[in-house]
């Protein structure tokens, strides 16, 4: 199989299955991000988006609809193989062959850890039914080991919104409103990720240097955004039209571009430390403290939203709950 190597970064031109069986040893991988092709025609996708034929790179490679069960059972392996203990593995899918991923993944012993939705703007147009305009991000982790997730990577605990809400808690929702990138003039794969999506997943889930692997390349957005944020990058594209073009496009990507894009959290003492509780906060304390319980979260884990929700440490709110239950 053909490879490149960028900066000891190796990508491979081939298929994802034989490629990983072939170059990438077990629980070597720190995380994966990727979006399989969707088993829905792709290579007519780009009709409904509304998008100038031109612009768009020929060669995308589509699963026949009735290969996609056994398709998705088959990468999904080779994912579960190569991820490290701890690993965390992203999906995004459609919701056409949502059932044949989350069907493939129940029969490895990934675990779920968030299905997140993506929710984007300018959904397919219709005028009979309601407008499209969501993905499926299935978060998995493979267990037995320690899971990366760097809660104060974009926002600090402590942070609050024009409407004192938390920032970190907003962040963290399993709903995500980030909108497509459109890029008028350049040679673009079919459906590539916004980067916005993908700095979030990677900034959670990852430390520099760590490996992350796309076994769905497209347009390398995975693999720049991981060099642009100071990890390792690995990952497959069997398209050799897509794959020559992009990878050109990666030779350019300066490593650790994205860095000073980031915000810097504020991390540190919780806002509202030593600040005298109010009634309406007791009582927005109780209230939430039975909602959350009431969802299925744990005492430990409500205890911890509410002190990201109230900007207070855990023993406060701990000492709180007790004070109202007396
Ligand atoms: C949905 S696109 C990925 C888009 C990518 N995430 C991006 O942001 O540009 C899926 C890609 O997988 C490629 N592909 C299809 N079957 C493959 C296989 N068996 N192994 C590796 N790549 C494959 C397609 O050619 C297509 O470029």
């Amino acid at each position: 199989m053909r490879s490149e190597e960028i900066n000891g970064n190796i990508f491979y031109n081939g298929d994802c299955i034989a490629g990983a069986r072939a170059h990438i040893p077990d629980d070597s991988v720190d995380l994966i991000v990727t979006d399989p092709p969707y088993g829905i025609n792709g290579d007519r996708l780009h009709q409904h988006y509304n998008r100038d034929e031109a612009f768009v790179v020929d060669g995308y490679v589509e699963v026949p609809a009735s290969d996609y069960g056994e398709f998705s059972q088959r990468w999904i392996q080779e994912a579960e193989r190569i991820l490290r203990p701890g690993g965390s593995i992203y999906i995004v899918s459609g919701y056409t062959n949502l059932y044949h991923i989350l069907h493939a993944l129940r029969g490895t012993h990934l675990r779920e850890v968030n299905h997140i939705i993506w929710r984007y703007s300018f959904g397919v147009y219709t005028s009979r039914k309601y407008v499209s305009s969501h993905y499926h991000v299935l978060f998995y982790e493979k267990p037995g080991g320690d899971r990366t997730f760097n809660l104060e990577s974009r926002y600090g605990t402590g942070e609050r919104g024009p409407k004192n809400g938390s920032l970190n808690y907003r962040d963290r929702e399993d709903v995500w409103c980030i909108n497509r990138e459109y890029k008028p003039g350049q040679a673009k794969n079919k459906n590539e990720l916004p980067t916005e999506l993908l700095v979030k997943m990677i900034q959670y889930s990852s430390n520099e240097g760590d490996l992350v692997c796309d076994m769905f390349l497209g347009g390398f957005t995975t693999a720049k955004v991981a060099v642009g944020l100071n990890r390792r990058a690995t990952g497959f594209e069997i398209s050799e039209r897509v794959f020559d073009l992009k990878i050109a496009e990666l030779r350019d990507t300066r490593p650790g571009w994205l860095l000073s894009t980031l915000r810097t959290p504020e991390t540190g003492e919780p806002a509202n430390r030593g600040r005298p509780w109010t009634e309406t906060d007791r009582e927005i304390l109780v209230s939430r403290f039975a909602a959350l319980i009431e969802s299925g979260e744990t005492k430990k884990r409500a205890v911890e939203i509410l002190g990201s929700e109230l900007g207070r440490g855990r023993w406060a709110i701990e000492k709180m709950l007790k004070k109202r239950s007396d």
